[in-house]
This record gives C-alpha cells, sequence and structure tokens, in this order.
C-alpha cells in the first residue's frame, strides 16, 4: 500500500511543491491548510492550530507528518512564538493523538543554541521540542530554497518591476541555494530510510554564491538597475516597514550562513542541482 503523508503548510512554497512531487511519486498526501486556501494536490484539510480534536480521526495512522508551518518575518499579528513555536508543539500534541510516528520540520541554516536572531531563537526552540518529542524526527536546517515562485526569486521578481533591484551593504554575504525538486527527493529519503532518524541536517545546496553573484546571474541579461545602499538605510527601512527586507532577513543575509553539504549529499546520495542550471531552466522566473 502507498505510504501516507500529512502536509503542514501546504499550500505555502515548500508544502505546495514536496505536496506534489509526492504526490506524483506514489505518496498518499493529505495538506492541512488555513480556511480559504487551496491546493493543488491530494486531500485538503482545514485547520486553525492543529489542535482542533476533529482533526485526530482524518490523519490517524498516517506514516509522517511534514511540518511546513512557518514564518520568517514577525508583525504583531503573527508573532514567532505562535507561529513557529507553539504550532510546532500543537504538531507534536497531534502526531501522538494521531499515531503517527515520524515528523519533518525544516529549520533554518544557522540555528544554533547561541543564536541571538528572533527568527533563529523561535526556530531553536521549535526544534528543542521535536528532539525531545519521542518521534522519530529529522530536521532540516535550510539555506534559501529555490525553484517556481520561491520566496527570495519572487522578492528579486517584485523589485524587478519596480525597476531596480537592492543590494543591503556589500553583498558579499554568501549562502547556499537548493533546488526545491532536491529537497523533495531528499525528503523521500527521510522517509524511507532509518539513517535520517533522529538527525539535524543541513539542508544546503552544493555550491556556496555571493548575494551579489546570485543576483547577477538571476538578472542575467536584464537591464535592471543594481542599487548598492548602506546597511544603515537597509535596516532603517526594515524596522520601517519598508522596503524588500525584513529585519530578520538582513540578520540572516549578513549571517553569511554556509553548511556542510558534503554530509547530506553521503546521506542521501544523490545528485544536486546547480543553481546556475536551476535559474537556466527558468524554474524560479515564472
Ligand atoms: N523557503 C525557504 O527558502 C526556507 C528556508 C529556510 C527555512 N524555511 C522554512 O520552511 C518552512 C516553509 O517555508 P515556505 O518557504 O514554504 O514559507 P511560505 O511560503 O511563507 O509558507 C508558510 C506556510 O505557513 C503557513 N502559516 C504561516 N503562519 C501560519 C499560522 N499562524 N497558522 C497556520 N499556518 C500558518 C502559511 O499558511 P497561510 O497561507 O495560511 O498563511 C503557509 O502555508 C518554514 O518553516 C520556513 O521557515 C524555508
Amino acid at each position: 500500500m502507498n505510504r501516507s503523508v500529512v502536509i503542514t503548510g501546504a499550500n505555502g512554497f515548500v508544502g505546495r511543491n514536496v505536496g506534489l512531487f509526492l504526490s506524483k511519486n506514489g505518496f498518499r498526501t493529505t495538506g492541512l491548510v488555513r480556511k480559504g486556501r487551496t491546493i493543488h494536490f491530494g486531500k485538503a484539510i482545514t485547520t486553525g492550530t492543529l489542535d482542533e480534536p476533529s482533526l485526530v480521526q482524518k490523519i490517524r495512522g498516517s506514516d509522517a507528518l511534514l511540518h511546513f508551518i512557518g514564518r520568517g518575518k514577525q508583525t504583531v499579528d503573527s508573532e514567532y512564538d505562535l507561529v513557529n513555536v507553539t504550532l510546532v508543539k500543537n504538531a507534536v500534541a497531534l502526531c501522538k493523538k494521531a499515531k503517527i510516528k515520524k515528523i519533518i520540520y525544516i529549520s533554518g541554516l544557522g540555528v544554533a543554541k547561541s543564536s541571538t536572531l528572533g527568527y533563529f531563537i523561535s526556530k531553536y526552540r521549535a526544534e528543542q521540542e521535536l528532539v525531545h518529542s519521542g518521534l522519530d524526527y529529522t530536521i532540516f536546517r535550510a539555506s534559501y530554497v529555490i525553484g517556481r515562485d520561491d520566496p527570495l526569486s519572487k522578492n528579486l521578481q517584485q523589485q524587478m518591476k519596480k525597476g531596480q533591484v537592492i543590494i543591503p551593504g556589500s553583498g558579499n554575504y554568501r549562502f547556499q541555494p537548493i533546488f526545491i525538486d532536491d529537497v523533495s527527493r531528499v525528503i523521500i529519503k527521510a522517509l524511507e530510510e532509518k539513517k535520517f532518524s533522529n538527525k539535524i541536517i543541513d539542508l544546503v545546496g552544493p555550491q556556496v554564491v555571493s548575494y551579489n553573484a546570485f543576483v547577477k546571474e538571476f538578472l542575467h541579461e536584464k537591464k535592471t538597475k543594481v542599487k548598492k545602499i548602506d546597511f544603515e538605510k537597509a535596516y532603517h527601512d526594515a524596522l520601517h516597514n519598508k522596503g524588500p527586507f525584513g529585519v530578520d532577513d538582513l540578520g540572516i543575509m549578513v549571517g553569511d550562513y554556509v553548511g556542510n553539504h558534503k554530509k547530506l549529499a553521503s546521506l542521501a546520495r544523490m545528485k544536486f542541482t546547480r543553481y546556475q542550471e536551476i535559474l537556466k531552466l527558468g524554474s524560479v522566473m515564472t
């Protein structure tokens, strides 16, 4: 019988892409979404905070839950503590009630006990909920995930529409983009192979690239102006909720976080896509 997975955040970038990929690859998928949202794979179930008693019997006995709810920007109505921590606690409780033994979670590259960034602190606390849950967990600490309408590409496209792309500060800070389809493949491995159990693994692509270089290749031959702005100005705009970046986006960017691709590659034993190929495929430019 096909294995069954439940996906929270099923209408988000990661959720909708992984859900579709798993559905195409023989998994029975159920997406949990908030009221009014639609999904394009599997069966949809509406939920608010993952703790409605009626939810339990609808997903009872599924093989795994993929928890893809999360926010990288905090507002008065959407605080990290609720979105990134409480909903993980609720996901763990839901798994226990519904007899789901495996949970997969996407944390952030750079998350550590010593984190001082609000987003990372919430992700660290979420990770700890999973580590101490008694469930079989796999936590992936992701760099920027790219492909088909990812948040980074959408942000750059929105800036392009306004006529210029902004680079805060030097732009020399680096990251390690990973293709969403590679993320889906890794997740299938984590669902199938015991060696992913109870591990925290960097989810990073095969190349380290500076923000400058990535933006240049993203724009390719387009004539869009690239404007470097003082970091202080970018931070001021972020604090006033203006401009293309949030406060924590800027923190992650200058954090210059790179991870251990070798460990991921040796666990997954698969070929990873280079980011230039993804950009060439046009799969990020919709
Ligand atoms: N994309 C990346 O490059 C990246 C990198 C590192 C880590 N991650 C992590 O991966 C996960 C998925 O990211 P993503 O890129 O798919 O983000 P996304 O496109 O913004 O999707 C976020 C999902 O979370 C749901 N959500 C947010 N607040 C909620 C709330 N209060 N209650 C219920 N659902 C809520 C959203 O539902 P609504 O539409 O109803 O708001 C949406 O389904 C997140 O935990 C993120 O931190 C992503």
